[in-house]
């Protein structure tokens, strides 16, 4: 039989086809990988959720065996509605929150919701990889802003805003960027904002590890001051666990509300309604806030010794951006080397990592990568840090 895929699929910038390469790598147990963006088990609370479970069975099980409503569980959206208080935002009510299987579902529930080809998108450069393949799904122009050390580019976001004014909207990571681990600082928080108030463009806020900060003060988010022209997302998959697969999109518009539930009943009814009870019983239960601290206090060893490793084994020259949170550290290496080379050399040795080229829209062969320190053991981290570190010399030296 001749396969007969569509256009959308078998484009050259669909890049799915690398992201599965990744995962590949990063569950195979020959290879030490710092190239996904796995929380570490240790920090998944399992006696507790066996105890919710249990307890959902018996109080409520049939309800939670069943089909179920499009938005998500009353229980759930409400208290991810409270937790917008610890972000600046207190008018957020549950029925603005539609839980999603992940925040993915959510950036292709508005990919879906508001992309004809052609139209233009605004995102920072470099971006999350699965945002960009998310919406390339749809045909846009994708237009990136660059990443700086405190955040966005102020200067250049204005101005594609005023080149133009009928962007879509634009997806900004304001907390331990995916891929470079920056923050924005509260000047370009308020910089951005004042844009944004001044324009026509929709802010898609993505913030999964805005609660994994270990050093320093957080902004708030950018729904704060722009209400409903701010569309909010948000995980449960790097504070509790990514295996439930339960997101979410705080959308405060009752227009695209309502699309985007529209959507999502055509994409998967609902998202798992025994997932969102379960985790709903263990946010009742336990005091998450505490599960958090002890998370943040084992990232932040790991993300220290990971730094230490990587000044010590790599070669001199490589430069490497600090974090005050998240998951990533972001390396780049001198003269210009390609990191698609280091992730090809790495990978012969055991050892992956994440190229910089997928998260950028038009750059390539660019000279930076992504290592994830949470999820490796310290024995691994020196282990693969310094293999690594051999694999760029031979790269300089070559
Ligand atoms: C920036 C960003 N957004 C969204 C996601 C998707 O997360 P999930 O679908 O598990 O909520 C990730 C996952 O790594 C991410 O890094």
């Amino acid at each position: 039989m001749k396969l007969k895929l569509s256009d959308r699929i078998t484009k050259p910038d669909f890049q799915g086809e690398f992201t599965a390469s990744i995962l590949a790598a990063a569950a195979s147990p020959d290879i030490i990988s710092f190239a996904g963006g796995l929380p570490n088990p240790v920090s998944f609370p399992i006696p507790e959720m066996e105890a919710a479970t249990k307890k959902v069975l018996e109080e409520n099980g049939v309800t939670a065996l069943q089909y179920s409503s499009t938005a998500g569980w009353p229980a759930l959206r409400k208290w991810i509605a409270k937790r917008y208080e610890t972000m600046g935002v207190y008018d957020v009510s549950p029925d603005d929150i539609i839980v999603t299987n992940g925040s993915q579902q959510a950036l292709a529930m508005i990919g879906a919701a508001m992309i004809n080809p052609g139209d233009e998108v605004i995102v920072e450069d470099p971006t999350y990889l699965v945002a960009l393949q998310s919406f390339h799904v749809f045909d846009p122009v994708v237009l990136p802003v660059t990443m700086n050390p405190d955040g966005i580019d102020c200067d250049e976001l204005a101005e594609t805003i005023r080149n133009h004014p009928d962007a879509k909207f634009a997806y900004l990571i304001p907390n331990f960027q995916n891929p470079t681990g920056l923050s924005y600082s509260q000047e370009v928080h308020d910089k951005v904002v004042e844009i944004f108030q001044n324009s026509n463009v929709l802010l898609l806020e993505d913030n999964p590890y805005r609660e994994l900060r270990f050093a320093g003060t957080a902004t708030d988010s950018f729904g704060k001051e722009l209400g409903e022209q701010c569309c909010m997302l948000g995980t449960f998959s790097k504070i509790v666990t990514p295996g439930m697969r339960i997101g979410w999109v705080c959308v405060r518009n009752k227009e695209l509300r309502a699309k985007l539930l529209a959507y999502k009943a055509t994409a998967d009814l609902h998202t798992n309604i025994f997932s969102q009870m379960v985790l709903a019983q263990y946010l009742a239960d336990n005091d998450v806030d505490e599960h958090i601290e002890k998370t943040k206090v084992l990232y932040k060893a790991k993300s220290d010794f990971m730094v230490e490793c990587l000044k010590k084994y790599l070669p001199e020259g490589c430069q490497l951006t600090p974090t005050e949170g998240g998951m990533f550290l972001w390396v780049t290496l001198p003269n210009g080397i390609s990191a698609v080379e280091l992730y090809r050399k790495a990978l012969e040795r055991g050892v992956a990592i994440c190229p910089g080229d997928p998260f950028y829209e038009v750059k390539r062969n660019v000279s930076s990568f992504r290592v994830n320190y949470s999820n490796s053991t310290d024995e691994a981290i020196e282990k693969g840090i310094k293999i690594l570190g051999e694999a760029c010399a031979e790269l300089l030296n070559a």
